[in-house]
């Protein structure tokens, strides 16, 4: 996120910044692709997953059960969130390494679904909506977030993939991972964040779809910048 102090979109300004709304599956390469995107374009970008990680992190170090909707979702009205110096950060605490651990991840998809979580976190993210432009990622930025988006990108990969590719980010980190495990995992996430009551995922109607199970990065954002260029 590079919007360092986002302040509103004025609702009533008119035309609104574009926004490029990219959704997908975990792991599908969706951030990394967001974020080059962006940085083309000198857009703004929200990563639309940290605000839910840092949700369920500051739950789980408060001793908020994560099946307390309202108290989730005070934490998450509340929430001390800060993307800054390359670094992400809940109150005074550089939480970049931290959010991105499974069972934050696992936690983050857990307070997802109680719908009122979600509304303490929309505003939030409609505040990142600036001139020159957006590029939001998540799994419900065109669906819900922003359903007037100027282009909609839902990328996905099949779950082995995407559970090959977390396994080589773990262990080039030093961390140890199983294989089959996070194909468990992945396909355990994806049942919970496609068929929950509330913004389930599921690409919008006008979204392009992306396959990149056999695509690199950088065919990804090529793709991706021509759609948007061709609705420019
Ligand atoms: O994208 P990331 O894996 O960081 O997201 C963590 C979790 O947050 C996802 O599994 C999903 O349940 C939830 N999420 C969501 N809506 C978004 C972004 C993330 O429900 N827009």
């Amino acid at each position: 996120m590079n919007a360092a102090s986002p302040a509103l979109d004025s609702q009533l300004s008119a035309p609104r910044s574009p926004v490029i709304a990219i959704d997908g599956p975990s792991a599908s390469g969706k951030g990394t692709v967001a974020e080059r995107v962006a940085r083309v374009l000198g857009f703004h970008f929200l990563d639309s997953g940290a605000l839910y990680r840092l949700t369920a992190l500051a739950a789980m170090k408060s001793g908020v059960a994560l099946d307390d909707e309202a108290g989730v979702a005070r934490l998450a009205a509340a929430l001390p969130a800060g993307f800054h110096d390359g670094a992400i950060w809940l109150a005074n605490e550089d939480v970049t390494d931290a959010i991105r651990a499974e069972a934050v991840g696992a936690g983050a998809s857990k307070v997802a679904a109680l719908p009122a979580v979600r509304a303490a976190l929309l505003d939030r993210q409609h505040a990142y909506r600036q001139a020159p432009g957006l590029v939001a990622d998540g799994r419900d930025m065109g669906t819900v977030v922003f359903p007037d988006a100027q282009v909609k990108v839902f990328l996905t990969a099949s779950a082995e993939a995407r559970a090959e590719r977390r396994y080589k980010q773990l262990i080039e980190k030093g961390n140890s991972a199983s294989l089959p495990d996070l194909v468990a995992d992945m396909q355990a996430r994806d049942a919970r964040d496609t068929t929950r009551a509330v913004a389930p995922l599921k690409p919008a109607p006008d979204a392009l779809l992306l396959d990149t199970t056999r695509m690199d990065v950088e065919s990804a954002v090529q793709a991706v910048l021509a759609h948007f260029r061709s609705r420019s």
